[in-house]
């Protein structure tokens, strides 16, 4: 099974598919994740796509590509896969359709999660993560027990670079000009792009993203 979590920055991808794995073994594939930690650990990857993330641009599709061709050839071809922040460009769609036949895989669906755009800014100007745990959590609607410390792994909380509200605005316009596109792309192309409306409470958009992965996928998960 190979699934995309398509959606705005802040919608709640990265949440939504945290909480979906603690029930299922899939492996997430979430490029800014990735991104990030070969930022941490300096890499020449990492310094190649500082500049783009600070600035709220993409990561060359090139760069991306081989991230992701990489990390899916490491994975047994019985794990399911769920994709956050990939592909973001419709030429990273017509690549990821010509890498997943060559691990004997093809993509069952794109879930789409939307919400207005000022719902989008607050979320993402309450976001904080761990680096040592990579839970996020949020000061308004998620916070840690003790402020600005992981309940997990009891180390500071940060605010990620690219979460500016300059950069945020720039990010929205980056995703509604890239990579909304891809909505019409896979409808075109008669991959089933499912709704999932992200602009509820945490738990029923969970609920809902399990019912539509169970009655329309047939992927055996728990109501949440
Ligand atoms: P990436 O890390 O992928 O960021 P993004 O897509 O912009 O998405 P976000 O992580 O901001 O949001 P999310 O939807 O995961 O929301 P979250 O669950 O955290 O990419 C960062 C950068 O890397 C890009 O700008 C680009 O430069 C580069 N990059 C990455 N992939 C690339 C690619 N394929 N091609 C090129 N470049 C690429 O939730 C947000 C906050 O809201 C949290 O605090 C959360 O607690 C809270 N929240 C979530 N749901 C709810 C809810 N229902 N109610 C209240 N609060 C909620």
């Amino acid at each position: 099974m190979v699934v995309i979590l398509l959606g705005p920055p802040g919608v709640g991808k990265g949440t939504q598919g945290d909480k979906l794995l603690e029930d299922l073994q899939w492996e997430k594939i979430a490029t800014g994740d990735l991104l990030r930690a070969a930022r941490r650990e300096g890499t020449e990857l990492g310094k190649e796509a500082q500049s783009y993330m600070d600035a709220g641009e993409l990561v060359p599709d090139d760069v991306i590509v081989a991230m992701v061709e990489e990390k899916l050839a490491s994975l047994p071809a019985e794990t399911g896969v769920l994709f956050d922040g990939f592909p973001r460009t419709v030429p990273q769609a017509r690549e990821l359709a010509r890498v997943l036949p060559k691990v004997d895989r093809e993509l069952d669906a794109v879930i789409l999660f939307e919400a207005p755009d000022q719902v989008l800014q607050k979320r993402i100007s309450g976001r904080r993560h761990s680096p040592d745990s990579g839970r996020i959590y949020n000061i308004y609607f998620d916070p840690p027990e003790e402020e600005g410390i992981c309940d997990e792994a009891g180390t500071a909380l940060v605010h990620r670079d690219d979460d500016k509200p300059e950069t945020v605005t720039r990010r929205l316009r980056v995703y509604r000009e890239q990579t909304e596109p891809l909505v019409a792309h896979y409808r075109e192309s008669e991959t089933p792009v499912l709704m999932v409306d992200g602009d509820q409470e945490m738990d029923q958009v969970q609920a809902d993203l399990r019912r539509v992965l169970s009655d329309t996928l047939g992927v055996e998960v728990s109501p949440a």
